[in-house]
């Protein structure tokens, strides 16, 4: 359906098989119960897909009719891909899950956060010992943890696990606890655990990792005050200072209408610099969260080389209008030789480094930037608090605006937006206007950018599967830059996020669908 001539042409398409199916198409609306029936119906393959067009269930539809107008797309709208037959046994649904993260759909809302919970708290567990033993241990966690989350329905029972691939015999225990008992002993010891706390803690503090945090533990500290008062505080340097400053701010989950907000002033100022730039909002906003620890924004040019400079520009800008509490810039480290040059086997799969230009830091926004939470009823910091700590993943708040960024191709988003009005002036810690909250920007060339976009939206555990794949399967070296062909040794370029993933043979999965 073209969204700008509101036709609703596009409603008909099931009922009319082989109907022409066009680029000016941005959403086909369908009673399928699966969006592998759609394009079945549609006689086209996933590739042909014009990037931009989503497939929504007929009451996306009604909502548009009823209210008038095209409503945003919103989680329950998507079709899912595949439909699980409800009469198979959980065994036959279950066994057939494809081995890759990358090759399956993970909701944000799944049916087993039961079992998720006390699976990530045990990865945590194992992240905070930061070796290579407990850094596979922490992944055996996740992986298995991934598969809970793409269950069609809640795991009531030891045998629906048996058939379970990236389920070993200790998670296997833990279950079997959990649906015995309600809850997993060793999840539960391992919360209750005065060093786990203690590393939560304090690798909640911007700048702060594993080694610090239990650097710290050792010489007996235990709060966030013990930190603030210690005068000779190991590995304190102004990132960590800052960092304990605005501890209360930053633990407080960015809400996505600060997203928005802070996106908006952030389009408003490169719109004057030249309106051709662009920028998009990642991270877990666009995969459908609906708050986060920070707001990852990707910024880029259409013509290649013009987004040099623009970082320094900007913050310049930001700089001038007292917005920018903290931050560095890190330049860019790319060139041509990087891909072919990095450790192909290991060392890139762990890490999230890339080589963009990016500012990472700690910016001012209006307190009132949350005001739309507050009035959905999230009315005061304990509550927010509180949702912060129920989820290692902060996903839990679920009633607030709509996503609008999940499906934009920033490249074809020409909307201007009305510049937020400026920061008013501060007045002191507990009276202040304005709350830090932790920004990244990146730089990414035109060429690359879709890559990043993908990079940067993730979950990291979703591009450390997509990585993997890449290399075990195709013989690829894939990053946040580009895909290398390291078998033709030749790069292999994407003009959008379905390229990506076609360049991959992977079947497209949107940013909510990335959850694992
Ligand atoms: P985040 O750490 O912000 O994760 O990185 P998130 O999913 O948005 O979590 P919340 O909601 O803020 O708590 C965003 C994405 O950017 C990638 C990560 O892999 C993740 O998928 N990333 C992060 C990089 O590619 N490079 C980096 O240096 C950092
Ligand atoms: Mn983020």
């Amino acid at each position: 359906m073209p969204l700008e001539t509101h036709d609703f042409r596009a409603t008909e398409f099931c009922n009319m098989p082989g109907d022409d199916y066009c680029d000016k198409v941005t959403h086909v609306v369908s009673a399928c119960d699966s969006r592998d029936q759609v394009l079945q119906f549609l006689n086209v393959e996933v590739e042909s897909l014009s990037k931009n067009v989503i497939i929504v269930t007929t009451e996306w539809l009604s909502e548009c009719l009823k209210s008038g107008k095209i409503v945003p797309v919103e989680k329950q709208h998507y079709i899912p891909w595949t439909v699980i037959p409800a009469k198979t046994t959980v065994n036959e649904r279950t066994e057939n899950i494809p081995i890759y993260e990358c090759q399956r759909e993970t909701p944000l809302q799944h049916h087993n956060e039961h079992i998720t919970h006390a699976l990530e708290i045990l990865a945590k567990e194992a992240d905070f010992r930061n070796d290579d033993i407990n850094y596979s241990r922490a992944l055996a966690f996740r992986r298995a943890a991934c598969v809970f989350k793409c269950l069609p329905s809640r795991v009531e029972g030891v045998q629906e696990i048996q058939s379970l691939h990236n389920i070993g015999s200790h998670v296997k225990r833990i279950v079997e606890d959990i649906l015995d008992n309600g809850y997993s002993s060793e999840a539960e010891k391992t919360e209750n655990n005065d060093w786990f706390k203690t590393m939560m803690t304090f690798t909640g503090v911007f700048g702060v990792g594993p080694a610090i945090a239990d650097k710290w533990y050792r010489l007996g500290l235990r709060t966030i005050e013990d930190l603030k008062i210690e005068q000779t505080l190991p590995n304190k340097d102004e990132r960590i200072s800052t960092g304990l400053t605005f501890h209360d701010d930053l633990t407080l989950p960015v809400l996505r209408s600060e997203a928005e907000a802070l996106a908006d002033l952030i389009r408003c100022e490169l719109d004057t610099i030249d309106p051709q730039y662009q920028l998009v909002v990642t991270g877990g906003f666009r995969r459908g969260k609906d708050c986060g620890h920070d707001v990852d924004i990707l910024l880029t040019h259409p013509v290649e080389g013009k987004e040099k400079g623009i970082l320094e520009d900007l913050l310049h800008r930001l700089d001038r209008q007292g917005r920018l509490i903290y931050g560095k810039r890190e330049q860019s480290t790319w060139n041509d030789g990087v891909l072919q040059g990095e450790n192909i086997k290991g060392q890139y799969l762990k890490s999230t480094l890339d080589h963009f230009e990016k500012w990472i830091g700690i910016m001012k926004l209006d307190k009132k930037c949350r005001q739309c939470c507050l009035n959905y009823g999230l009315n005061s910091n304990e509550k927010q608090q509180e949702l912060l700590h129920s989820s290692l993943d902060m996903k839990k708040v679920s009633h607030l605006r709509p996503d609008t960024m999940s499906h934009m191709d920033p490249k074809n988003n020409s909307t201007k937006r009305k510049c937020p009005s400026s920061s008013s002036e501060d007045r002191g810690t507990n009276d202040r206007t304005w709350y830090a909250r932790r920004v990244d920007l990146i730089v990414t060339p035109t060429s690359q950018f879709y890559y990043a976009l993908v990079g940067w939206t993730g979950s990291k555990h979703f591009n450390r599967s997509l990585r993997l794949y890449a290399q075990k399967e195709l013989h690829m070296k894939l990053t946040s830059h580009a895909l290398y062909d390291t078998t033709k040794k030749h790069l292999i370029p994407a003009n959008s996020e379905q390229e990506v993933f076609k360049n991959l043979h992977l079947r497209y999965l949107e940013p909510v669908e990335r959850n694992c």
